[in-house]
């Protein structure tokens, strides 16, 4: 694996990659790697001629300064796990070379109603921070396929959006959630619960998992209420139990018993905010 710490040799090592016919595959994380994004880069190996991989703490899209400031760090360890997992360009920029001009007058991004809903309502800001990082960082690899996991499913549609924006060839792949043996969805927040904590946090997955048991056509209200009292009885602070269309993520309040929907949760335990999503009808 080669390791890159500069943009513009990163981008013309892998210009000259794709002038000969390579593919290449990108995976973009913000490091503290686990399991989630190793399967990711496995896929991107097993695709691509070349599978890229950045770890950056991107600033601009964190609102709240102190989840930036604890964002866990572990460069050696995900050095050691990216090698096995076939990874083999890893990019580890600083900041300038992300943001040469600075932050002050970063692109904004028409995102539509996908920047005010969910997580853009409970954390204002921070879609356009992830656009202006993986616009960046595509400019930089312009890679066939990028690789998401769908742990992050309004990340994954937001990218979607911004793919169609910058008019980019770049095939987005979505990838299953990858959880731990109590279903807790694997998150590189994970590492900062405590164990009372650790204890309670795969409840988000089992409420996911009621409202797909319980799912039936009609109000969906008293599914999302249960979902929200059975969060708040186990110590979670709840930014949102929802329901939504799967394929444009329009919050629902009643199902037709045909639609495709996804239920997302978002909570707190202590300081750590926790979210997840399980498709609950096909
Ligand atoms: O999902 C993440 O880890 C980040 O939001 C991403 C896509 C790497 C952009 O910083």
């Amino acid at each position: 694996m080669i390791i890159f710490k500069t943009s513009t040799h990163l981008s013309r090592f892998l210009e000259k990659k794709s002038l000969s016919g390579k593919q290449i595959g990108f995976v973009p994380t913000m490091g503290a790697l686990h399991e989630g994004h190793i399967r990711l880069v496995r896929q991107a190996a097993a695709e691509n001629d070349l599978s890229v991989c950045s770890i950056f703490v991107n600033p601009t899209q964190f609102n709240d300064p102190r989840d930036f400031e604890k964002y866990p760090s572990t460069l050696e360890r995900d050095i050691q796990l990216l090698v096995p997992a076939g990874c083999s360009v890893l990019l580890v920029p600083g900041t300038g070379e992300i943001y040469p001009s600075g932050m002050d007058k970063l692109p904004s991004y028409d995102l539509g109603y996908l920047e005010n809903i969910l997580e853009g309502k409970y954390r204002p800001g921070h879609f356009q921070g992830v656009c202006q990082v993986v616009d960046r960082l595509l400019q930089i690899v312009r890679p066939n396929r990028l690789y998401m996991g769908r742990k992050d499913y309004q990340q994954c549609m937001v990218v979607k959006k911004l793919l169609q924006l910058n008019g980019m060839h770049t095939e987005l792949i979505t990838c299953d959630t990858v959880r731990e043996k109590d279903g807790l969805a694997m998150s590189s927040r994970n590492q900062r619960l405590d164990a009372r904590q650790r204890g309670k946090a795969a409840s988000i997955f089992r409420v996911l998992e009621m409202i797909r048991a319980k799912l039936s056509e009609g109000g969906l209200e008293p599914l999302k209420r249960e979902g929200r009292v059975a969060l708040q009885d186990e110590g979670f602070r709840v930014d949102y139990v929802e329901i939504c269309r799967a394929d444009d993520l329009l919050p629902q309040d009643a199902w037709d018993g045909n639609t495709p929907l996804v239920a997302l949760v978002a909570a707190y335990l202590g300081e750590v905010r926790l979210i997840d999503n399980m498709q609950v009808s096909f």
